[in-house]
């Protein structure tokens, strides 16, 4: 049965005429009679095309931490924006969005962008800046956004192709890249050890960065084992490797100060984006001040035309001085905790094997097995398609996460008690159809 009604449809068909496979972003491409056109967000609801009501868990991919056109975000904006949105100057805004970032995250210096790609991007060729070096460490299953270099062993790669865990290969996710990029980038397997050590031992002079999710955010919320992320950062430390907290997710999701704080490392760089502006398009590079002022106008380059415009800038402004006024994250958690708790005993019930993995504001559901998975290889072993059966009955149901078990569930500070209660008898009733 299709997700699309007749306006849906409609409206569908008409993107496909002008747009590509009718999505802005390849990865909203559910096939043509699942994709969906919303055309209202309020709280922790969407509503499509046809005025189907949805508690919404995908939350944009994770920008929304407040809540759909949360109304003193949209009135913070609307006001700015009324004096102009770009001026090639700094502004006010960007100020005091830098100072709270710098105050929240125990960094030393920000500066602006618009995407999570771009700042991922930026950090990059920070680091080489930085340390006169051109390759970089990832983890499989990882994702920094669409810049070629980070463009292997994506959440998007299957098994076969990552090679053996003891030689991994770079497995390209996507046709254009040239086979020269190959070259500078070492993916390993998260949470390995003994892989991270041989390999910085072995080529760390080469090494600028060690880009890491420090949980993997697009691989079901998989977590770093005990010590994981304290290795990494002593060996980067040993090194000279500039360590990147690619946070784009995390950021200001897990904690006020994001991973770093969750965690209690400081990384060199760190990457910000989604949930600092409640879905405005603004996103940061911060970290420390030697690594930041490798930055250098006519040396080291850092731009864009609309990075710090007024729009993202008071947009983030507002949702962080919420984060810090109001319980956000607490309540984030609380309803999460439900959550998870609820659908491991309706799992357990169902005499599923399965393992709820990750942190109550992002959380992934593995099925098939009942071994906490350790990288994204132990996700891939689970059973995606039980996961993905289940998924789209709930989602036929009003209930949203993303039918793919990669992306977690995403939790909002509008989303109510009710709504928890909702989604678990939902989600319970789809568990025992998927089972007959
Ligand atoms: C960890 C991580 N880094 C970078 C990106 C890219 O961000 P954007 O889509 O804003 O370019 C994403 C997007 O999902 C992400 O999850």
């Amino acid at each position: 049965m299709s997700l699309q009604g007749k306006e849906t449809k409609l409206l569908f068909q008409k993107a496909k005429s002008v747009i590509p496979h009718g999505v802005n972003s390849n990865f909203r491409y559910w096939g043509d009679d699942d994709t969906l056109v919303i055309t209202k967000g309020e709280g922790a609801y969407i509503w499509d095309a046809d005025g189907k009501r949805y508690i919404d868990y995908r939350l944009g991919f994770g920008p929304i931490i407040l809540g759909h056109g949360y109304p003193e975000v949209v009135e913070t904006v609307q006001g700015a924006i009324a004096d102009g949105v770009v001026f090639a100057w700094t502004t006010p805004w960007e100020i005091s969005l830098a100072e709270r970032i710098t105050k929240m995250c125990k960094v030393d210096k920000v500066r602006l962008t618009n995407t999570g790609t771009e700042a991922t991007m930026h950090a990059l060729r920070i680091a080489r800046a930085h340390t006169g070096r051109e390759k970089f460490i990832k983890f499989e299953g990882q994702y920094h956004g669409m810049v070629d270099y980070f463009m292997y062993s994506t959440a998007s790669s299957n098994l076969s192709s990552l090679g053996s865990k003891r030689s991994p290969i770079n497995a390209v996710t996507t046709s254009g890249i040239p086979k020269a990029i190959n070259q500078y980038v070492i993916n390993l397997p998260f949470n390995d050890f003994e892989r991270l050590e041989e390999t910085i031992a072995a080529k760390w002079h080469d090494i600028a960065a060690v880009f890491v999710e420090p949980m993997l955010g697009n691989c079901a919320g998989v977590m770093p084992q005990k010590g994981y992320l304290e290795k990494i950062r002593e060996l980067c430390t040993k090194y000279g490797i500039v360590l990147v907290f690619d946070e784009v997710k995390t950021g200001f999701r897990i904690a006020n100060g994001g991973a770093q704080e969750f965690f209690k490392i400081q990384a060199d760089l760190v990457t910000f984006a989604k949930a600092m502006g409640n879905g405005f398009p603004v996103a940061a590079i911060a970290g420390k001040e030697d690594v930041m002022m490798t930055i250098q106008p006519g040396a080291m380059a850092h731009g864009g035309t609309y990075s710090g415009n007024v729009a993202g800038a008071a947009a983030a402004v507002a949702t962080l001085e919420i984060l810090e006024k109001q319980p956000v994250i607490e309540t984030i958690n609380k309803r999460g905790n439900a959550l998870m708790t609820g659908i491991d005993e309706v799992l357990t019930e169902a005499g599923i094997p399965h393992v709820v993995t990750g942190v109550p504001a992002m959380f992934g559901i593995l099925l098939g097995t009942d071994e906490e998975p350790k990288d994204f290889r132990d996700y891939l072993n689970g059973d995606g398609h039980l996961y993905e059966k289940i998924g789209m009955e709930i989602i036929r149901n009003g209930i949203q996460p993303d039918a793919d078990g990669r992306e977690p569930w995403f939790l909002c500070y509008a989303l109510s008690d009710e709504d928890v209660a909702e989604t678990l008898n939902v989600f319970n009733d789809a568990v025992k159809k998927a089972k007959d």
